[in-house]
């Protein structure tokens, strides 16, 4: 009986809701717009807080950080829109921001376009008033147009948001755009050096810091060959944002007496102040970087014991280098992802990595990769402002 009436009510809700949608949208048409981003709306957007609402509450902050130009992390895609929308009952007033770039993935060893919706904002007195939407139109009839234009091999349509982002879940969901992998984003201060661990009697061990693009680029297409996600061309990342890879550090393990190579690992440092200033709770700001490109590649037993090694030596080069904070942003399929946090004291916050999953034979193949833990390359352009949370004591949060 009681199911029955469910079903019955599911079926009415079924039927209302797209009316619902119907009228909020108009409504939303009379009101305001969505156009262009053109630089003289620079300083109506540039001050709109980046913060998620339910981590605005959090009394544990740490460190937050906001974009130094909100036009610089779009710029790091060479193809990308930037879309505003207007209020057209208050004067043209620019109330919200929204961003979309446009990469070439390979994923399963397939070249794949994907359309990355990111950086959404909107004006603290104009919330909770669907705004998105109407920048969620325009990704639709991106979708919609691609499906005529490719039906056998649609884009990805991908967006990343903490998992309490209540907001974006909903207007992703609107799109058909829903949680597929769990990223989790972790960070440590560098006050302290760290002692390096002991190395078995028979390895020896080189750190260098790779100046060579051109090598960089064929170690990172080894390294994460059967990663998915991954640039077609690491040189988007590499010569396209050449300013912001700061340094690339090298370890390699070679048997004592041969000059085999039984393991390297590789870490980036990503200039991340470049792109936002982050503060702490004193107002005072606080160097920081962001890890990209990790991989560990080798015999399995010096996997582990290598990369610790390194990780623990970037840290103290970067406590050298005046650096107060480290983090990285990892799905929890990489396999890596066990070393981080380096050192304990700061909450690493969990994302939902989201995509349309509409096309049956992509529903498949990520439903394989899912069973095989198949790693998901992380763009370092996909990390937004970093918020960084004291780690909640197990007492207080029982
Ligand atoms: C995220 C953001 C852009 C949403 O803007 P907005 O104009 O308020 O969004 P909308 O009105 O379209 O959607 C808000 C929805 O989330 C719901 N929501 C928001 N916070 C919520 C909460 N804490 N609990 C439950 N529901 C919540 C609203 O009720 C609304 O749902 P509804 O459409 O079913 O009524 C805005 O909050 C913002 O600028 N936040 C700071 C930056 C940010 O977090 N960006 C996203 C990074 S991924």
């Amino acid at each position: 009986m009681i199911n029955t009436t469910l079903s019955k009510l599911k079926t009415v809700i079924a039927s209302v809701q797209p009316q619902v949608k119907d009228v909020v949208k108009e409504g939303l048409k009379n009101r305001f717009f969505l156009r262009n981003y053109s630089t003289d709306d620079y300083e109506a957007i540039k001050d709109i807080p980046r913060v998620p609402v339910f981590l605005e509450k959090d009394e544990g902050v740490i460190a937050v950080s906001h974009p130094i130009d909100f036009t610089y992390r779009p710029k790091l895609t060479k193809d990308h829109i930037i879309k505003v929308v207007e209020d057209t009952q208050n004067e043209g007033a620019v109330v919200g921001s929204f961003c979309m770039s446009q990469k070439n993935v390979k994923v399963f060893g397939k070249e794949k376009k994907l359309y990355y919706v990111f950086d959404y904002s909107v004006r603290k007195d104009y919330r909770d008033q669907k705004i998105t939407t109407l920048f969620n139109n325009h990704v639709e009839k991106t979708m919609k147009q691609e499906v005529l234009d490719n039906p056998e091999c649609p884009p990805f349509f991908y967006a990343s948001g903490t998992k309490d982002n209540i907001a974006t879940k909903k207007r992703m969901s609107d799109l058909g755009i829903v949680p597929f992998c769990t990223q989790v984003q972790s960070g440590w201060k560098v006050d302290t050096k760290i002692d390096l661990p002991a190395l078995p009697s028979d390895i020896e061990v080189q750190v260098r810091v790779e100046e060579s693009v051109e090598k960089i680029n064929k170690s990172w297409t080894n390294a994460f060959k059967d990663y998915n996600f991954t640039p077609m061309d690491f040189s988007d990342i590499l010569d396209h944002c050449k300013q912001y890879c700061k340094k690339t550090y090298v370890l390699q393990f070679t048997k004592k007496g041969s000059n085999e190579v039984v393991v390297e690992s590789s870490i980036t440092i990503w200039n991340q102040d470049l792109l936002y200033t982050l503060k702490d709770s004193n107002g005072k700001v606080s160097p920081h970087r962001q890890l990209i490109c990790c991989y560990s590649v080798g015999e399995e037993q010096y996997k582990d014991l290598a990369f610790q090694y390194l990780l623990k030596k970037v840290h103290n080069e970067q406590l050298k280098e005046g650096i107060d904070y480290l983090f990285i942003g990892l799905p929890e399929t990489d396999p890596l992802i066990h070393h981080f946090p380096l050192i304990p004291g700061i909450r690493s916050l969990q994302f939902n990595g989201y995509l349309n999953v509409n096309n049956p034979k992509d529903q498949e193949l990520l439903k394989e990769a899912e069973e095989k833990k198949i790693p998901m390359w992380n763009d370092p352009r996909d990390f937004g402002s970093l918020f960084l949370y004291k780690e909640k004591n197990e007492a207080q949060s029982l």
